[in-house]
């Protein structure tokens, strides 16, 4: 009778310790899950400025420079000769975009939202175009905002 008890009680543990383990992992896949579902909007940054400059020298041909604009991750982007500035905030929900100029687009990783130079959706599915910002050369300072 005891070696029964015995056996129960080692079958009962590892099956308690099975669960634990099983619910952790389904918990942490479920969290992963949620997490490329609904990513958490990581865009905030200190206020920054609403106006910004540099160089135009380090914006080269088919490049892109990254800037903080009032506390937002914007794009400034040169093609043909010709600047774009957009906020790099995927308009589904929140991840940043990254450009390939090999493509001419901006396409977010998360769930392959993609965006032309004008910030227009071109596939995927972000709902908005990318908001875009005022971008100029005065002298030889590109200023953006
Ligand atoms: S966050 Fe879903 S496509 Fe960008």
């Amino acid at each position: 009778m005891e070696e029964v008890s015995r056996r129960n009680f080692l079958t009962t543990a590892i099956n308690v310790l099975i669960g634990i383990w099983a619910a952790c992992a389904a918990g942490l896949s479920g969290f992963a899950g949620i997490r490329y579902i609904w990513p958490t909007e990581k865009t905030a940054g200190p206020p920054g400025e609403d106006k910004v400059s540099f160089p135009a020298a380090d914006l080269p041909e088919g490049g892109m420079k990254k800037l903080v604009i009032g506390g937002k991750p914007v794009g400034i982007i040169k093609s043909n000769e010709t600047l774009y500035a957009l906020s790099l905030i995927c308009t589904h929900l929140g991840c940043i975009v990254n450009w390939h100029p090999e493509q001419n687009r901006l396409v977010c990783p998360c769930h392959a939202g993609t965006y032309d130079l004008n910030g227009t959706v071109v596939a995927g599915p972000p709902p908005r175009p990318l908001p875009s910002y005022d971008v100029k050369i005065t002298g030889d300072k590109i200023v953006v905002g």
